[in-house]
């Protein structure tokens, strides 16, 4: 199974968004996740267009936007323009989820769908066939530095079976509280893309966090 790490930019230092970011790279991180939050469908307020708008500045690599906003389908085509890769957005918060899927893929990026810990795995099952990502929530979401809620374990192993049994081959991510302790589990449980804020920039040396990281799947335990 693949480790592919996804560092949180909402655990950077923005002032030194470019140093940490090539840090990161080269340590081995392959996409960059960035945390768009409205104060609405989350208690928190960050970022979106001008964030993707700096890191196509300087780097190619993939960007992986979670909307965590009302109405994400408001800013599928001006994220397309900018330059960004992956699009995934929460269907707690919007209607039609099968149609923006698709625009999402019409203007040339992966659509993703993230559930919350509560949100039954029930809520992707007829538009497997729509999707190139899943999102699993280890934490509500709004803020970094969060613990890992220990039943998303099980449900990453669910969410592999269902997308198993559709014969679906989106990727399978996990978000929130993800540490050198947290990581292999999700792993094991099928995970193949992790997102980490606090333990990647909250350390020292970030491009060891990174190792470290993936060193934890790789390992024999
Ligand atoms: C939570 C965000 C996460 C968060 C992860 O709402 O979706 O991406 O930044 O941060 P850590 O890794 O610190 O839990
Ligand atoms: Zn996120």
């Amino acid at each position: 199974m693949d480790v592919r790490i996804a560092p949180s930019l909402l655990a950077s230092d923005l002032g030194r968004l470019r140093e940490q970011v090539e840090a990161a790279l080269a340590g081995g991180a392959e996409w960059l996740h960035v945390d768009v939050m409205d104060g609405r469908f989350v208690p928190n307020l960050t970022f979106g267009a001008p964030l993707i708008k700096a890191l196509r500045r300087f780097t190619d690599a993939p960007i992986d936007v979670h909307l965590m906003v009302v109405e994400p389908e408001n800013y599928i085509a001006e994220y397309a323009d900018l330059g960004a890769n992956v699009f995934t957005f929460h269907p707690e918060a919007t209607v039609h989820v099968q149609r923006h899927l698709a625009e999402i893929r019409r203007r040339g990026m992966a659509a993703g769908l993230a559930l919350n810990p509560s949100t039954p795995l029930s809520l992707i099952e007829e538009v497997t066939a729509d999707l190139d990502l899943v999102l699993i929530m280890s934490v509500n979401p709004g803020f970094g530095g969060q613990g890992y809620i220990p039943q998303a374990t099980g449900k990453i192993a669910r969410t592999r079976q269902l997308l198993d049994r559709h014969a679906a081959r989106a990727t399978l991510e996990v978000d929130g509280g993800i540490t050198l302790d947290t990581i292999r589990a999700a792993w094991q449980a099928g995970a193949d893309t992790f997102v980490a804020g606090t333990a990647i920039f909250g350390q020292p040396d970030i491009g060891e966090a990174v190792r470290g990281l993936q060193r934890q799947c790789r390992e024999r335990a």
